[in-house]
């Protein structure tokens, strides 16, 4: 009989340290986020990639290699396992010639945040957490905010005064606590630090707790399935705090030491910012192994625009370990592509979706692509999130007006 989860202990990727998987944790006492294992060689010996055949249609379907231990602890609105789609007109307009599309738009809250939240409220239901706090962009907070309030816990979520609007509804319609600072999501982090200090909150900050990257890695785990186990020779991510990223990375080498792999390489993971906010491209540029706070950090991408992640070390590491890279585009270039992308495929993708394509189209005019690779480019939410990112220039008929043709 096998066990739900396959969740072995939580370890540090700094100094080493290891942690139980069954007591609340936020950071190794060194200060690093800390990370997930499973016993890997219990679960090589009794699952096989055939036995996914049949199960459910959500990311709950590789519940082995994930956290939660018991399924009643499970909080789910139906997410994960979004299409993987061929875009053949947007890859000839960029001389890519297989290029896919991971579409996280389908996600219940619109974007691949709702992974994140599902595992993350999910393993917190399970560990007793009454009550939890977070920064975010809006994204992140909208999708914990919802799965909160299916699950009974109770939300804190302090976003930008500018993030996305329809992000600021989904948190009060859920009954979140919800706070607007006038900074970045750096100052609204300083914030939920001193209401996690003052009043004893589970910290949900981006890789403060270790299990919203195990429910972004089912991105990883989806695209190896749907591309049969083959291994796509490129993977293009948005790059904010990282968190997908860094879970796709930890995907393909949990896959390739169950031995599920049928390409013996991993991804080049090329990681995508705005040229406004680009501290991981600074870093990678330099060859450094952290980044540095990146000033007067702004871009219409808006869930990309993080000045200094906590993760910076462990994302650098996944872009250096695959040979992978990372790029910075113009907002220009975003919104245009956002627009191309919806009347070449009929997908209406959002900002930061948009910056990943931009970077692929790059990576294609410097021959950093090369002819004949597959290459896998994530669309992490829906451009309905962000109406404003399009502009609408069309005429105005009063009623009886003939269209002028
Ligand atoms: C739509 C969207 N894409 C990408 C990101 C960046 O995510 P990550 O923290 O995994 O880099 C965000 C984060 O807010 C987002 O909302
Ligand atoms: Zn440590």
């Amino acid at each position: 009989m096998m066990a739900y989860s396959y969740v072995s202990h939580l370890y540090c990727p700094k100094c080493r340290k290891t942690y139980r998987a069954t007591e609340r944790r936020q950071l190794c006492a060194c200060g690093s986020p800390l990370l997930v294992a499973y016993d890997l060689d219990g679960l090589k010996a009794g699952w096989r990639a055939d036995d996914l055949k049949g199960r459910e249609t959500s990311l709950w379907r590789y519940h082995e290699l994930l956290p939660v231990e018991k399924p009643e602890n499970k909080v789910s609105l139906g997410e994960g396992m979004t299409p993987l789609l061929s875009l053949n007109a947007w890859g000839r307009d960029a001389g890519i010639d297989r290029l896919f599309m991971k579409d996280e738009g389908l996600n219940p809250t619109g974007t691949f945040k709702a992974r994140g939240a599902a595992v993350g409220v999910s393993k917190a239901k399970e560990l007793g957490v009454r009550a939890l706090a977070m920064p975010t962009n809006g994204n992140a907070g909208a999708a914990w905010s919802l799965y909160s309030a299916r699950a009974g816990i109770e939300a804190t979520i302090v976003m930008p005064v500018d993030a996305p609007e329809i992000t600021k509804k989904e948190c009060a319609a859920a009954g979140a606590k919800l706070f607007l600072v006038n900074g970045l999501i750096s100052d609204a982090g300083k914030i939920v630090a001193q209401a996690v200090a003052n009043a004893g909150l589970y910290d949900v900050s981006t890789l403060k707790e270790p299990y919203r990257i195990e429910g972004k890695k089912t991105m990883g785990l989806e695209i190896a399935e749907q591309l049969n186990w083959h291994v796509p020779d490129v993977i293009i991510y948005p790059t904010g705090g990282g968190v997908g990223l860094i879970g796709i990375y930890k995907a393909f080498r949990e896959l390739r030491e169950l031995g599920w792999l049928k390409d013996d390489r991993l991804p080049r993971l090329v990681a995508v910012q705005s040229t406004g906010c680009a501290p991981i491209v600074a870093a990678w540029e330099k060859g450094l192994l952290e980044s540095e706070h990146w000033p007067n950090a702004t871009t219409r991408a808006f869930g990309i625009n993080v000045p200094k992640a906590l993760g910076d070390f462990l994302v650098l590491d996944a872009l250096y370990k695959t040979n992978g890279c990372a790029i910075a585009v113009e907002d220009e270039a975003i919104l245009e592509e956002q627009v191309r992308v919806a009347a070449l495929e009929g997908a209406f993708v959002c900002p930061e979706g948009a910056a990943a394509f931009a970077g692929a189209r790059r990576l294609k005019e410097k021959d950093w692509i090369r002819a004949g690779e597959t290459v896998v480019v994530l669309n992490t939410g829906t451009g309905l999130k962000y109406p404003d990112t399009v502009s609408v220039d069309v005429p105005t008929l009063e009623p009886g007006d003939l269209i002028p043709l």
